[in-house]
């Protein structure tokens, strides 16, 4: 028998984090898995943090760690970011409320710094989420288009609601053939309507993806796709473009969600910038909010017009509301992060943090010899155990989950923050000291593994 057989990273993870265990058992008592949303549960149970400082979070237990997470993305400049908390401060103390309610002169200022980094867009409206920037965006669609089916991509994620988690994570036995995916309901209680009205398409699938929407194009309103998938499967560039011209041909309107892949790609925008490729709207969150719950969509006048009250009557727009919608306090900490992404020096830092991280994680691969990668753009990146290329859900779910657990479980019991399977995040703090330990430790434990 090999080391590897009897190593047990698990129980080195509860030895670890026993405060956070005893807090599972309390918290399991008020919250369903004694967390707030599904995805933020793992067995046997999460760490729970109490203190966080740029790169670095701590645990119940006083365990430092360095992290990864990040808050599934928004942190882009780490925790607690001075120039963001300074922000933050003086406009409580300048406007003498946490929130108007009425309009104010951030929201029109953040919009037009936007529509400057999305050129293509004329227009935008703020949400609390990217949930909702994608569900107000997709409705905007179908009044638009006055088409109430939707098409998405097999594996896409688009926020928690029941048209979006459509075939977000199909079982294998449902999921259907490869070349034409069948439609899973993503949630129980979800309605047969809904899920009729959604188009399941394979991701990075020219033919077959075309072949699709021309035989739908009639009753299709819009089709949505994450640019690069779950922020780590990138787009064959062909694949974008045929998209982009299929869907102007074929009038569907194109909605890019960069929730996820907005300001996190090599350079500052989204995937639509780096890649060339212009959609109709755009859904962002995240890092607009500074860390704060934020979200946009935005697009161009045609759509974005159909929720104007200035001009429509009643009776011929869209709704689109939301109490706290353009919060000061959440625009004032996304326009500090903007101020220190549009630094000349913050994307270079970020790429050369990352690459490292990610080159360092590919040579310790090959080295100790793993059948695994680290792949994605820009500052996030996933770790795959597979010799195959990632190209859709299909691949990223074939590869092996029992090795990435160990992995993830052995890293956490020594330092390294982030969700067990989920991808890891990087952020301007992050520095060539965490990235020595993050390598040290990922050595020690793909060893051990063995
Ligand atoms: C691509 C994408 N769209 C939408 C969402 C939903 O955003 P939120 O969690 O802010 O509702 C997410 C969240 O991770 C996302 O990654």
């Amino acid at each position: 028998m090999t080391m590897g057989a009897t190593y047990d990273p698990i129980a080195e993870y509860k030895a670890k984090t026993k405060k956070s265990a005893e807090w599972f058992q309390t918290a399991s008592q008020h919250l369903p898995g004694g967390v707030t949303g599904n995805v933020k549960f793992y067995p046997p149970y999460p760490v729970y943090l109490k203190k966080a400082k740029g790169s670095h979070v701590w645990d119940l237990d006083n365990n430092e760690y360095v992290d990864y997470m990040l808050c599934f993305g928004p942190l882009i400049l780490g925790h607690g970011h001075p120039k963001v908390v300074e922000a933050v401060q003086k406009q409580l103390e300048r406007d003498g409320t946490h929130i108007f309610g009425a309009p104010h002169e951030l929201e029109a200022r953040m919009a037009e710094r936007l529509k400057r980094i999305f050129p293509f867009a004329d227009a935008v409206r703020f949400t609390n989420s990217g949930l909702e920037a994608t569900l107000h965006a997709l409705r905007v669609c179908k009044g638009a288009k006055k088409k109430m089916r939707i098409a998405k991509f097999e594996g896409a994620y688009h926020g928690c609601y029941d048209e979006m988690l459509v075939s977000l994570a199909p079982s294998e036995g449902l999921a259907g053939p490869e070349s034409a995916p069948n439609t899973v309901s993503g949630s129980l209680g979800t309605s047969q309507n809904i899920i009729q009205n959604v188009q399941v398409l394979p991701y990075n699938d020219i033919e077959n993806t075309v072949r699709l929407l021309k035989a739908h194009k009639n009753d299709l309103a819009a089709l949505i796709m994450e640019p690069v998938q779950r922020g780590f499967v990138v787009p064959d560039v062909e694949f974008l473009k045929v998209v982009r011209e299929t869907t102007r041909e074929l009038g569907i309107i194109l909605v890019f969600d960069e929730v996820m892949s907005g300001f996190r790609m090599e350079r500052m925008g989204g995937a639509c910038t780096q890649y060339g490729v212009e959609p109709d709207m755009i859904c962002l969150g995240k890092i607009i909010g500074g860390g704060f719950p934020a979200g946009a969509f935005m697009g161009k006048r045609e759509y974005m017009d159909v929720v104007n009250p200035a001009t429509r009557a009643k009776d011929d727009r869209v709704f689109h509301g939301g109490t706290f919608n353009g919060h000061p306090t959440v625009l004032a900490a996304g326009m500090a992060t903007l101020d220190v992404l549009d630094d000349p020096k913050t994307y270079p830092y970020l790429n050369k943090v990352s690459d490292k991280l990610r080159n360092g994680f590919n040579d310790l691969f090959a080295r100790t010899k793993y059948d695994a990668k680290a792949i994605g753009p820009g500052s996030t990146f996933n770790i795959v155990f597979t010799k195959g290329k990632i190209s859709d859900y299909r691949d990223a779910a074939h590869c092996d989950a029992k090795l990435r657990q160990k992995l993830d479980f052995g890293m956490m019991a020594r330092g390294l923050h982030f969700h067990p399977d989920k991808p890891f995040y990087t952020c301007t703090m992050h520095s060539d000291n965490d990235v020595d330990q993050t390598m040290k430790v990922a050595e020690e434990v793909l060893k051990k593994m063995k």
